[in-house]
C-alpha cells in the first residue's frame, strides 16, 4: 500500500487526478470505477481542468459508478446520476454509451444488479477503482457487518450514512433513501488498482483504523489492506493520526514502484 500525504485538499485532489489521468492513457479501453461524494467534487474539478487543457482523454474509457440510492432514478437531483452528470460527465469526452450507473429505480433490482455486473464482465472489470471512505469505513455503500456481499448488491443504509448524505436531499435524513444499489467489496478489490482519496479532519480517525487496523467486516475499507496495489491519497488533515506512513508531497504521486513508507 502506498500512502501519499499531500498538503491540502486541492493538492490530494490533484494527485489523485494524476493516478487516474496516468489509467487514461493506458492502451485499449480503460475500465473507471467511480466514486460520489463531497471528496470526490475536487478530485472531478481537477479533471475537468485537465480534460479542457487537453491533459485527460476519456474517449476510450468506460466508467462504472460505485452505487446508488435504491427507488431514485437517474433525473433525482439526490441520485448519483446526476451528481456524476453535473460533476463530470457533462465536462468531458465520454461517450455516452460507456458511463454505466446502477439503475436505483429498476422495478427488478437483482435483474438491475445482474445486468450491472455483466456489463462490468463484458468490459474487462476495472481497471482503477477510485473510492471514498465513509465515516464509518464503508467503502461504496459496503456497510459495517459481520459479513460482506462480495458481488454488486442491495443494502440497507446505516443511520449515519443516511445522516451523511442528506446534504442531496434538502440537509433532512429522512427523505434520504434507506437502501441502496452498491458494487461488493469483491466487486472493488477486483479492481487492477484502487485509489482510495480522503480528505478533511473528520476523516482522521477511520483512516487511521482502515490503513493501520486489523483488517475486519467491521471497517470495509480495511480489507484494502490485502490488495496488491492500492495507493491511500490523503491531505494533511485526514493524514493526521497516522505515524510513519508517507511524507508530505506537494508534487503528486511518485512513478509507479517507487514507495512512500
Ligand atoms: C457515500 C458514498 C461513498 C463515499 C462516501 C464518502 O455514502 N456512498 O461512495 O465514498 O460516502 O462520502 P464523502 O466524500 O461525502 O465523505
Amino acid at each position: 500500500m502506498r500512502v501519499l500525504k499531500l498538503p491540502s485538499t486541492t493538492a490530494a485532489a490533484s494527485a489523485a487526478s494524476d493516478l487516474v489521468a496516468e489509467a487514461l492513457q493506458a492502451s485499449g479501453a480503460p475500465v473507471l470505477g467511480l466514486p460520489t461524494g463531497r471528496t470526490a467534487v475536487p478530485l472531478y474539478r481537477a479533471l475537468v481542468r485537465r480534460h479542457r487543457a487537453g491533459r485527460a482523454d476519456f474517449s476510450r474509457a468506460a466508467t462504472f459508478n460505485l452505487d446508488e440510492f435504491a427507488g431514485l432514478d437517474a433525473d433525482h437531483p439526490g441520485s448519483y446520476g446526476a451528481f456524476m452528470r453535473e460533476h463530470l460527465f457533462q465536462h468531458v469526452n465520454l461517450a455516452p454509451g460507456r458511463t454505466h450507473l446502477l439503475r436505483g429505480s429498476a422495478k427488478d433490482w437483482r435483474m438491475e444488479i445482474a445486468r450491472f455486473e455483466r456489463r462490468l464482465a463484458e468490459a474487462g472489470g476495472l481497471d482503477l477503482a477510485v473510492v471514498g471512505i465513509g465515516l464509518n469505513g464503508h467503502l461504496a455503500f459496503n456497510e459495517p457487518a459481520p459479513q460482506l456481499v462480495a458481488r454488486t448488491h442491495r443494502v440497507r443504509l446505516a443511520a449515519s450514512t443516511r445522516r451523511a448524505n442528506a446534504s442531496g436531499f434538502g440537509n433532512r435524513w429522512q427523505d434520504v433513501p434507506t437502501h441502496a444499489l452498491s458494487m461488493g467489496i469483491g466487486t472493488i478489490l477486483s479492481a487492477r488498482r484502487v485509489v482510495l482519496l480522503a480528505t478533511g479532519p473528520h476523516k482522521a480517525a477511520i483512516v487511521q483504523r482502515a490503513l493501520s487496523g486489523p483488517v475486519t467486516t467491521r471497517v470495509p475499507a480495511s480489507l484494502l489492506q490485502v490488495h496488491p496495489d492500492v495507493v491511500v491519497v490523503l491531505d494533511r488533515a485526514a493524514a493526521a493520526l497516522l505515524s510513519g506512513r508517507g511524507r508530505p508531497s506537494a508534487s503528486g504521486p511518485r512513478p509507479a514502484g517507487s514507495r512512500a513508507d
